[in-house]
């Protein structure tokens, strides 16, 4: 969610100031890039130079700097950023924000900017419960200024109580949910489900199919960078978890039917999962044995059809409900059928015949079929498979923002 984000930090003079070094990294890790104003105050708690070496970039501190001004001026300074964050933010620089006032370049820059402001208070707990910050805090909310904490602790003077700055990681996470709330798919959930089933025959023994996860692990990352908060349901695979994303591993294809099932209510599901159609009915409760119990005759049963049951009209459906079809031969037939059958809304259509390489493999060539269209993809990686497919998501949910909201069913 940060990833090209342009952060201007705003350090002002608590004791915590201390840990922003700490913060710059984070979000640079978070592929971040940090512009700093360090005000006098900020300077006495942290040098000038360590944020400049963290964040790879000089720091501003003087608004009456020629130099300064020359390179970057205060106005382009609070411009060019996509946010300003304001950590720690003292109760005297809230005040000053709460009341116009632009006495340094901190608060110039926040006086100018057109951006969205985030402020992370830190102070006394005496100072943050005094009925004049209480009145700046709410009066800065009412103007859409985000407040990120305090945190109840410790304090650095001994007492105890609300106004510790909240830690980096906190820090980061707000910021990436801020910036979710405004991506094209804020504000909406989405289950995907992923990899292959593993459908026991005894306790050591299974039947599986040779899906590796690659492209459903992909689109719960994209729709997770497009904003989405993406449950990932995924059978026995050998990927890491997308960041960011609520991973729940099952085995069998019913313990995926029921953690879909625990899932809902999503606004999307997209079911990418290779799950097995049938289940050995006459499950062995030990281990076969061989020349004990002789060859073992399996007697199958159909599984459940979660995209079937997804796709069911009523009060739970998602918005938007697509299915995959891997098919070895007249693909484009069997989706639409498959369309038809399961009454989901999209199917991606793919050819898996062993000389695709598709299953297992990093390259998918996908034809989207709706119920009124059939668009042909390119062949490409997985993972732009993906990216296409969670903005063609976006821009259907988008397009249809006014016939329903976030959350609510079709
Ligand atoms: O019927 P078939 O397995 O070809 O359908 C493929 C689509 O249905 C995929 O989207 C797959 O994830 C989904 N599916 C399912 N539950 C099943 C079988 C398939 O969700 N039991």
């Amino acid at each position: 969610m940060l990833n090209g984000k342009r952060i201007l930090l705003i350090v002002t003079g608590g004791i915590a100031a201390y840990k922003t070094p700490e913060l710059v990294r984070q979000l640079i890790k978070a592929g971040a890039t940090v512009r700093c104003v360090l005000t006098r105050g900020g300077a006495q708690f942290v040098t000038p130079l360590a944020l400049a070496s963290v964040s790879g970039d000089q720091v501003y501190s003087d608004l009456f700097s020629l130099t300064d001004e020359h390179e970057m001026g205060h106005i382009n300074l609070s411009r060019e950023a996509d946010v300003v964050l304001v950590a720690p933010a003292t109760a005297n620089t809230l005040a000053k924000m709460a009341h116009g006032l632009a006495d340094n370049l901190s608060t110039t820059v926040l006086l100018a900017t057109d951006k969205p402001v985030l402020a992370v208070p830190a102070m006394n707990v005496r100072m943050w419960e005094h009925a004049a910050t209480k009145s700046n805090i709410a009066m800065l909310r009412a103007r859409g200024v985000t407040m990120i904490g305090p945190d109840e602790g410790e304090m650095a003077c001994g007492e105890w109580g609300e106004g510790r700055m909240a830690e980096p990681e906190d820090i980061v996470l707000a910021l990436s949910s801020f910036f979710g709330s405004t991506a094209p798919l804020g504000g909406y959930s989405a289950i995907v489900t992923s990899g292959p089933t593993h459908e026991p025959i005894d306790p050591v023994r299974y039947i599986a199919n040779r899906s590796s996860g690659k492209q459903g692990h992909a689109i719960a990352q994209a729709l997770k960078e497009l904003g989405a908060r993406v449950t990932l349901i995924s059978g026995p695979v050998d990927l890491p978890d997308p960041q960011g994303v609520k991973v729940i591993h099952v085995q069998s294809a019913r313990d995926m039917a029921t953690a879909v099932e625990g899932a809902l209510p999503a606004d999307i599901a997209v079911c990418a999962a290779a799950v097995a159609d049938w289940r050995v009915d006459n499950q062995a409760p030990q281990k076969l044995k061989k020349g004990i119990d002789g060859m073992p005759s399996l007697s199958m049963v159909e599984n459940p059809d979660i995209l079937a049951a997804l796709s069911r009209p009523g009060e739970r459906r998602p918005q938007l409900v697509v299915g995959f079809a891997a098919e070895t031969e007249n693909v484009l037939e069997h989706a639409r059928a498959k369309l038809a059958k399961k009454g989901c809304d999209w199917i991606c259509a793919n050819d898996v015949s062993p000389s695709t390489g598709t299953f297992g493999g990093d390259q998918n060539t996908v034809q989207l079929v709706t119920r009124t269209s059939v668009e042909d993809w390119p062949s490409q990686s997985k993972f732009h498979v993906a990216k296409q497919l969670a903005t063609r998501i976006a821009a259907h949910l988008g397009a249809q923002k006014f016939a329903h909201k976030p959350g609510e069913a079709s």
